[in-house]
């Protein structure tokens, strides 16, 4: 069957890199990116919609009939906390709309992704494993941990094949970070390219378990093409790339560009990094659907470095 996939929140970190990889694998013509925001240029299809508008939606959904959906829109941890009652609305209300709008339209699979925020200062730190305790103090933590379940109720009441990942941190180069607490680690780069310096957020020894993007692009698609019966976790995957800590980072920055320099000047976002797991273990989902992670520290580390100083 010729798929038709629809990625929604396109223009974001992950997006970005999804809908690029997605349209090399199933056609430029096959490939609807839709955002809230418009794009100056889009090698696909693009709506622009709303997840918060029902109508928009549903012409979108009508007009496309995708196969396939991929549901990015939300609003990330550190951004949340400023805004917690917007970010319930747009992360549990454009959830439900979506959620909806893909059994109306008989979309076969759907990809929602979870974080490592659904864990909180009680869960195991260490190799977080899958059926961890999760207590999330977070906003975004909670609207994550809430949407886990409404993707195991969606599966078991109406027989949505709706599946799910908890990224880690995300890092990669083509787009900005959207507000969460890992953002460090992208804007890092650019700064260091730029100026030589960068003044971190978090302490120099805070650990947290984080992935490059192509990797986590990867298990995006890979778990949405797996057989349905080889995903039997229906809340949502551990996955796991690397854990580092700022300094072990900038440790191998340095390796790039000696002149680097570096400073700590912690804000908010720190709390919410002492309340995540340090490393994840993700042997369910290696054993379910075959996942495995490609990049190390390293490798990320000369690779962003390898693309963003292209000429
Ligand atoms: N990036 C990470 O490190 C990370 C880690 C864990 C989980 N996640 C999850 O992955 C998903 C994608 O994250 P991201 O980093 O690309 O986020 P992002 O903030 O970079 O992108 C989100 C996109 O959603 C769009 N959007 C916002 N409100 C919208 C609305 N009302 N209707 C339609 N679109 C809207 C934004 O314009 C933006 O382009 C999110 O669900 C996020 O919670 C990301």
């Amino acid at each position: 069957m010729k798929e038709k996939v629809l990625v929604i929140g396109a223009m974001g970190q992950v997006g970005t890199d999804l809908v690029n990889k997605l349209a090399s694998i199933y056609g430029t013509s096959n490939v609807i990116a839709s955002d809230i925001k418009s794009p100056q240029k889009s090698n696909t299809f693009f709506e622009t919609m709303d997840v918060l508008d029902k109508n928009a939606i549903k012409d979108v959904f009508t007009r496309h009939k995708p196969t396939m959906v991929y549901h990015l829109a939300a609003m990330l941890s550190a951004t949340a906390e400023k805004y917690p009652k917007k970010a319930w609305e747009l992360n549990m209300q454009g959830q439900f709309n979506i959620f909806d709008a893909c059994l109306d339209h008989q979309v076969d699979r759907l990809f929602w992704p979870s974080s490592i925020a659904v864990f909180g200062p009680n869960t195991p730190k260490i190799l977080t494993p899958q059926n961890a305790y999760c207590d999330p103090t977070t906003i975004y933590g909670i609207s994550k941990l809430a949407g886990e379940q409404y993707c195991n109720y969606y599966y078991k009441r109406y027989n949505l094949d709706v599946r799910s990942i908890r990224y880690p941190g995300l890092i990669s180069w083509k787009a900005q970070a959207g507000g969460g607490t890992t953002d460090y680690a992208v804007e890092v780069f650019s700064e260091i390219i730029k100026t030589k310096s960068y003044s971190c957020f978090l302490k120099p020894d805070t650990m947290l378990p984080m992935m490059y993007m192509d990797d986590a692009i990867r298990a995006t698609i890979e778990i949405l093409e797996a057989p349905s019966v080889k995903i039997k976790e229906r809340t949502s995957y551990n996955i796991a790339g690397f854990s580092f800590t700022p300094k072990q980072l900038f440790d191998e920055i340095a390796l790039h560009e000696p002149a680097a320099e570096f400073d700590y000047q912690t804000d908010e976002r720190q709390q919410i990094a002492d309340s995540w797991p340090k490393s994840i273990d993700d042997k369910v989902a290696r054993n379910d659907w075959s996942w495995h992670h490609q990049f190390s520290l390293s490798k990320m580390v000369s690779n962003m470095f390898e693309n963003l100083t292209k000429p």
